[in-house]
């Protein structure tokens, strides 16, 4: 297997909700691409946890898809990496509900994100949203993963995972590392609207989909720095959003020249769209390229999901074998009953 690499083993997930998003491609999976050369790397799309919010199973699993060819243009490669479906491998389930155990529910009570998905969406708060980390823990821990890419709302949920493994070793004795975060670099990627970061529950937000027309359609009326009404306006770089994307793609001197020209009111805001826009369909425009050729070859990409599952799954039942033991549960995924 390829994916034995050296390295300690590094895992992640996503949750194909929605539509792929600059955010996301910069924020996550990105870092991905730049991260799995030195560690024998799993990533999942976790479509168990995108289950936690509400649910249209009309064209879900297309969007499963359309995300793991987004993942693959841009740059996941698939000898090299395991990409695969949570819900093709049963033992996150399993291993979740043997974490759940040992999961103190005042910890679950703690977790803001919990509180922020409760309070988006009152008529919503379902049990697994409530123990939505602990499959995240197992997700991690199935694999004895150590190295974790997320974002930073994401620690408190690493947090967890650790609590919960060391938990657990405490009473089935050691066997499950303390996984620890890997902060993505701090690229936060702003709404159009200036405001908020760029989500998808947001609307705020380019979608790695688009055209360069539909893209320009957008940045045209994106929100720029509020000082500047007119042309002859200075403005201060560091509160715009325009400016902030061309921190991502426009490298200096040109991304500082735009700087100081933004504050000297030495040009308009249209014009610095302009170069964005153009600086963004050269980085966006092969991913997207690439990404219409893995959606046009179906069978290429199930066979590569398949493959990832296979070898997901060889690890997972190792993993659940060793806990099924330890615990004194019967059987095991490989068929012992003894
Ligand atoms: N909760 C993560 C997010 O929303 C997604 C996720 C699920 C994940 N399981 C994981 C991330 C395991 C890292 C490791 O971004």
């Amino acid at each position: 297997m390829a994916a034995v690499l050296g390295g300690k083993r590094l895992f992640s997930g996503i949750q194909p909700s929605g539509m792929v998003h600059l955010g996301n491609y910069e924020g996550a999976i990105r870092n991905w691409v730049s991260l799995q050369s030195g560690h024998e790397s799993l990533f999942c799309i976790v479509d168990w946890h995108a289950l936690t919010q509400r649910h249209d199973p009309e064209g879900f699993r297309e969007r499963v898809l359309d995300l793991a060819a987004w993942i693959l243009a841009a740059g996941i490669d698939p000898d090299r990496s395991v990409l695969f479906v949570q819900s093709d491998v049963p033992e996150h389930l399993e291993l979740a509900w043997y974490f759940a155990t040992v999961c103190p529910m005042g910890e679950l009570q703690r977790q803001t994100q919990f509180k922020d998905k409760s309070q988006h969406d009152p008529d919503n708060v379902n049990a697994a949203l409530f123990t939505y980390p602990v499959l995240q823990a197992a997700d991690i821990l199935l694999y004895r993963a150590e190295v974790v890419p997320v974002g930073e709302d994401q620690v408190q949920h690493l947090e967890l995972s650790r609590e919960v493994a060391r938990r657990w070793n405490a009473r089935y004795g050691d066997f499950f590392p303390e996984p620890r975060p890997v902060l993505t670099p701090a690229k936060r990627i702003l709404g159009l609207d200036g405001g908020a970061k760029m989500s998808k529950s947001k609307g705020n937000g380019i979608a790695l989909a688009e055209t360069p027309g539909e893209v320009w359609a957008k940045l045209r009326v994106a929100k720029t720095d509020e000082r500047r009404q007119r042309r002859s306006d200075p403005g201060v770089p560091e509160d715009c959003n325009i400016y902030s994307l061309h921190g991502i793609y426009t490298p200096d001197p040109r991304r500082d020249e735009l700087g100081r020209l933004c504050r000297e009111a030495g040009i308009g805001c249209l014009d610095c769209k302009k170069v964005l826009a153009e600086n963004l369909e050269a980085a966006v425009g092969p991913v997207r390229e690439r990404h219409a050729a893995w959606k046009a070859d179906g069978q290429r990409l199930g066979e590569v999901l398949g493959d990832g599952a296979a070898r997901a799954r060889a690890l997972a039942a190792g993993t659940v074998a060793e806990v099924r033991s330890r615990m004194g549960i019967r059987g095991g995924p490989l068929g012992g009953g003894a």
